[in-house]
């Protein structure tokens, strides 16, 4: 991909961020080689979000800037403030600016010597920007997206129904992890891009009514800008005939399988592999295949665990951990930790980096915890790591079902 003047490129991206009609939302982010973390005011930041929103005051430029624990909100009136703010942020070192505006996306990378690598897409249809301001976070998908009318989450006239509150939270903040996650490994090299004739592959195990599956489709083609395919995998022939109809609704393309996580056949292997509360053990049966296919980025919310709660019943406890256990709800919540936290190893084992994350308030769902895997291909510190699994399963006299997917032997 051809280079550019990097002072070029940047006034180009200048002109975008401070155009308060177009702008819908830009993200500032990595570092540039040998460079230090990018800061604002004294704080070092990982990245930073850009949007005009419409406060009493007027329109302004809402900065929110994400350090290594939380994120902080300022607000600069459109002129001169914003100016002042947007230049701040592009004197600092960022390896990477995405800015969104209603009729492209505008993707720009500084390179070592330093100079820009820019590319630009322009939309299919131009989008519109949500410019609300509320103490909440931003809307990824706007209540009146048609995707969310088709799902039966927004009625029809583009509000959301008052009993799918708590799916539509799901949905965002289920977009807003998986956003993070691309542009982190598309910044990092650790995810191919994506061409109009390469579109990202996407598939969605257990995919249910494909609620995420859709909104992951419409929010990446339509406000990113990067081309994906989708694909849904249930057991349910009942859950692909429904969800071809909500594809053709919405006049899109997506595949659905019908058949077991473990053994759908696919037409090519993923790029991305998304599994959210699938049962049991069907979560390992994901992560097997992501393995498998060698996926470069994985998003995994367990759902019930209930194989490593019945070993754990059935083997003597460990001393002195008895007290972990006597209790029916504390082993269930033990066996719950230990599952997740011998899956995260298992994926750092064959290659992985993994964060275990919460993807959504708990008072949305129990069921809130999310394994996020990157395939970075480094095994670093592979014999701590082994030494520090084969304990643990030893201790516990456990064998986790996704070591025996992925071909790990306890010692
Ligand atoms: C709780 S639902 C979650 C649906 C969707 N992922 C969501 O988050 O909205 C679990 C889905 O996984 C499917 N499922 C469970 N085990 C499966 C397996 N081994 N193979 C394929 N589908 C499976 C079920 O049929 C069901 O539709």
């Amino acid at each position: 991909m051809a280079t550019e003047s990097l002072a070029d490129a940047l006034a180009r991206t200048r002109a975008l961020l401070l155009d308060p009609e177009t702008l819908v939302r830009a993200v500032a982010s990595g570092r540039r080689k040998g460079l230090p973390v990018p800061r604002v005011g004294s704080r070092e930041v990982r990245r930073v979000e850009l949007r005009y929103v419409d406060l009493k005051a007027g329109r302004h430029l809402q900065l929110t800037s994400f350090d290594e624990t939380q994120a902080h909100t300022a607000n600069f009136a459109t002129g001169e403030e914003a100016g002042g703010a947007v230049d701040a942020l592009l004197g600092q070192p960022f390896g990477n600016w995405h800015v969104d505006t209603t009729t492209r996306t505008h993707q720009l990378r500084v390179t070592k010597r330093p100079e820009a690598v820019v590319h630009t897409t322009e939309r299919a249809e131009p989008v519109a920007a949500e410019r609300g301001h509320n103490r909440e976070k931003p809307r990824l998908l706007a209540e009146s997206d048609p995707v969310l009318a088709a799902l039966g989450i927004a009625d029809a006239h583009g509000r959301i129904k008052p009993t799918r509150q708590a799916k539509y939270r799901q949905v965002e903040e289920f977009l807003r992890l998986l956003d993070s996650s691309i542009t982190d490994a598309l910044d990092k090299g650790h995810l191919r891009r994506p061409t109009e004739d390469e579109p990202l592959r996407i598939v969605d195990l257990g995919c249910g009514n494909a609620y995420l599956t859709f909104a992951a489709q419409r929010y990446l083609t339509h406000v990113r800008g990067l081309p994906v395919r989708v694909t849904g995998v249930d057991v349910k022939q009942q859950s692909a005939d429904h969800n071809a109809g909500v594809a053709a609704t919405l006049g899109i393309e997506a595949d659905f399988v019908v058949g077991a996580i473990d053994a759908a056949v696919l037409p090519e292997p993923p790029d991305v592999v998304l599994a959210l509360h699938a049962c049991d053990t069907a979560t390992d049966d994901a992560l097997a295949r992501a393995v498998e296919w060698d996926a470069s980025l994985v998003l995994a919310a367990p759902c019930c665990h209930h194989d490593i709660a019945s070993q754990l019943r059935t083997a003597a406890t460990p001393a002195p951990y008895a007290l972990l256990t006597r209790h029916g709800i504390l082993r269930e919540r033990f066996a719950d930790t230990l599952t997740d936290a011998l899956r995260a190893t298992i994926l750092r084992l064959v290659g992985y980096r993994v964060d275990v994350v919460e993807f959504v308030g708990s008072e949305h769902t129990p069921r809130n915890t999310l394994l996020r895997a990157t395939r970075t291909g480094s095994r670093g510190s592979e014999d701590a790591s082994r030494r520090e699994y084969d304990d643990l399963v030893a201790t516990w006299a456990v064998t986790p079902r996704l070591a025996e997917l992925v071909g790990i032997r306890g010692d």
